[in-house]
């Protein structure tokens, strides 16, 4: 049933499409190849059409082949009174990507449909070489020709041609139109791959051929014009009309998209533009040229120079030192990143201090609050295990009076140890500087007994002994209600001169080193010595070693004992209390500095000792002026050239030896000095 309404349909087309109104008319239109019984159509070659588009492909884009497409009825005009036919077609010719294509396509007057002994390439599948140029041929062509063709004087690759009998154009253009409004000609590339529309009227002897782009009407002037005698070309008055086209080595899909043809004017019919078939267009593969794809090459060396440089930058900037031993100490290790970011990045204006062991930064950390970090440089390697190990064992250590040390982290080259922030600064700070208040007598007195509570727990409350190495006054740290924190413990023992850890004989701070640490090393009894020194320090508001006070000042212990002999030991007290003290205490206080800071390290109490005194749980021994090795000032520096001195502002100028003027009762003074330090 479907079947028969399909033939119905067909004869139906059929019938309105092919008309013919005399013997001689011949008229038909097609849109799109798919709409027409195309029994009309005699194709060879290999063109073919394309379904369900409706596409009349006459070349695909191999190379050296032709196809052809011939209504498989001929025009008869021999018995005709007037010579004339029209056609309008739309035709394609799309190049293959990166490819020039060719060669052309050609409309055919023919008097044979079988052009199969014809060439392609140049010769369009019209002709060969024997048939081109002779008049038995009966081939009347106009040509779009995509090649331009030496042997047949081709103006150019894109021209349209009027061939009798031969490729050799008896007229020819470049492809263009004439655009009525703009009143110019603008030129068209046939080998674009966008549809062509083709008017060919022949009338009275002449033939007019004209373009235009798809969407264009017909302009008003013709490309090509030209007389010609059909009946010369064709005696027998007959010629089959279609299509040939041809591929060489170069290729193009090359396709007719509709096609209207009369042989009056009248009869034409319109081809309906909005029913032609699209044409397919090849995806076009990127074209790369070497130029580019060497600037990408670049670009992507660049760009992975660039990442690997952040890299390693970055691994660089936050690279630490980490070995196998420190597992152990784990929750201890910060990440240098944490603390870089904790500093803001070590910025100058964090910075709180710069001493001769390194510099101190206050930063911030989430969760732990204000800390302060000191970075120290080190070349030793070898002493850092234990080293670490003694912070590590320090960090444990807890007192109410130490400042607390939260962790370090290790990098090459650096140390870095991390304690808690103390707001109050320094005591040092509020004897000798002019901005803090003085501190009264009672604070000074439960600052002193805060370190010797500290300093106590440090030589007793530990499974093993840990030494301070550097008591002095701006070791001695405050809080915001100034109770005296130690802090800074074991950090004499770091060097960071390079000398040999294992030597922490001699370190210190000049006025607080005893006589016996250049001999037997540091001790508890060395610790005691420099926290004596730092007694007088603070209840007599003076450095225990100053430089730049006449010579007979310039010990403290010395001076102070001299003050006792004179009459009062309590005239050493600091000025700035304004006689504001309970004398028993100075008296005891000053008492217990000259015993520690005894020349004789036996003749000191131990820090238990000092403890139970200074609290006054215990009564002080007997002492007076002149008892055995008090009051001795220890000199400055002992001649030993390798001795590593360290104090928080370094080694400056050297003074010139000089000759001690300490009394001559004791035979361990040595006569001889050289100073190194300006006593801070
Ligand atoms: C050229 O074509 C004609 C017929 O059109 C044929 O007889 C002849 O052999 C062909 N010559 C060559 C060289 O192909
Ligand atoms: C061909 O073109 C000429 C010039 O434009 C024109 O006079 C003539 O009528 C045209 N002939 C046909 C058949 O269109
Ligand atoms: C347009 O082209 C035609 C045919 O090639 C030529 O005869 C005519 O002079 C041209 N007109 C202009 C304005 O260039
Ligand atoms: C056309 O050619 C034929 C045969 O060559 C000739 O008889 C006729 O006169 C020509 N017509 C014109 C208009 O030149």
């Amino acid at each position: 049933m479907a079947q028969r309404l399909h033939l119905l349909l067909s004869i139906i087309f059929f019938a309105n499409l092919i008309r013919f109104s005399s013997q001689q008319d011949l008229s038909f239109v097609y849109n799109g190849f798919n709409q027409v019984p195309h029994a009309d159509l005699h194709l060879d070659g290999v063109a073919r059409i394309q379904l369900p588009g409706g596409l009349l492909q006459l070349t695909d884009a191999t190379t050296q082949k032709m196809g052809h497409a011939f209504f498989n009825r001929p025009f008869d005009f021999g018995s005709a009174s007037s010579q004339s036919f029209w056609t309008h077609f739309v035709c394609a010719l799309v190049p293959k990507p990166g490819a020039d294509g060719g060669h052309g396509i050609a409309f055919v007057l023919s008097s044979s449909m079988d052009l199969t002994q014809a060439d392609p390439t140049q010769y369009l599948g019209l002709f060969n070489i024997s048939t081109n140029g002779s008049p038995s041929s009966q081939i009347l062509a106009i040509e779009l020709d995509t090649v331009e063709s030496a042997e047949f004087d081709d103006i150019d690759k894109n021209h349209v041609g009027i061939d009798e009998n031969n490729l050799h154009s008896v007229v020819s253009a470049t492809a263009s139109y004439y655009s009525d409004s703009e009143g110019t000609n603008k030129s068209l590339t046939l080998l674009s791959g966008d549809p062509i529309q083709v008017w060919i009227d022949y009338e009275d002897n002449l033939l007019n051929v004209t373009l235009a782009p798809l969407r264009n009407q017909k302009p008003s002037k013709p490309l090509l014009s030209r007389n010609v005698n059909l009946t010369s070309v064709f005696p027998d008055g007959k010629a089959f009309v279609g299509f040939s086209a041809a591929t060489g080595s170069l290729i193009s899909y090359q396709y007719i998209l509709g096609w209207s043809f009369s042989t009056s004017r009248g009869s034409l019919q319109n081809l309906d533009i909005s029913k032609l078939p699209t044409v397919p267009r090849p995806k076009i593969p990127k074209k790369t040229s070497p130029l580019l794809v060497i600037l990408l090459v670049i670009l992507a060396v660049l760009v992975i120079a660039v990442l690997v440089g952040v890299c390693v930058y970055k691994r660089k900037k936050y690279a630490e030192v980490k070995e196998p031993w420190e597992k152990p100490y784990g929750p201890l290790r910060y990440t240098y990143k944490s603390l870089y970011k904790a500093t803001g990045g070590f910025k100058r204006d964090g910075r709180l201090g710069k001493g001769g062991f390194g510099e101190v930064y206050k930063g911030t950390m989430p969760l732990v609050g204000d800390i302060a970090v000191k970075r120290l440089s080190h070349d030793a390697e070898q002493g850092m295990k234990q080293f670490v190990a003694e912070v590590v064992t320090m960090g444990s250590l807890q007192h109410k009076n130490l400042v607390p040390l939260l962790g370090y982290c290790r990098r090459k080259g650096e140390l870095l140890l991390v304690s808690k922030y103390m707001e109050g600064g320094s005591v040092d700070q509020y004897l000798f500087q002019d901005d803090r208040p003085p501190l009264s007598w009672s604070q000074r007195l439960a600052i002193l007994r805060d370190i010797a509570s500290a300093l106590c727990h440090l030589h007793t409350g530990a499974s093993q002994v840990v030494l301070h190495r550097d008591i002095k006054a701006s070791n001695v740290m405050l809080n915001g209600n100034l109770q005296g924190f130690l802090g800074d413990f074991g950090m004499a023992r770091f060097d960071d001169r390079g000398a040999n850890l294992s030597a922490t004989a001699a370190v210190g701070t000049i006025g607080y080193m005893a006589l016996e640490l250049t001999s037997s090393g540091t001790s508890t009894r060395t610790d005691v010595y420099a926290f004596g020194a730092f007694m007088l320090e603070v209840t007599c508001g003076r450095r225990p070693f100053d430089p730049e006070m006449p010579v007979e000042k310039r010990h403290l212990v010395k001076w102070v004992v001299e003050c006792w002999k004179r009459g009062s030991l309590v005239d050493a007290i600091d000025r700035r209390l304004g006689g504001k003290f309970i004398p028993g205490e100075v008296e005891m206080v000053l008492k217990l500095g000259l015993l520690c800071t005894s020349i004789v390290p036996d003749s000191r109490p131990s820090m238990e000792q000092v403890v139970q005194y200074i609290n006054r749980h215990q009564m002080l021994p007997d002492l007076y002026p002149n008892t055995p090795g008090i009051g001795v000032s220890t000199p400055v520096l002992m001649g030993v050239p390798s001795l590593a001195i360290t104090s928080t502002s370094g080694i400056s100028s050297a003074s010139p030896p000089s000759v001690s003027s300490s009394p001559a009762n004791n035979s361990m003074f040595i006569s001889h000095t050289i100073m190194y330090g300006d006593g801070r």
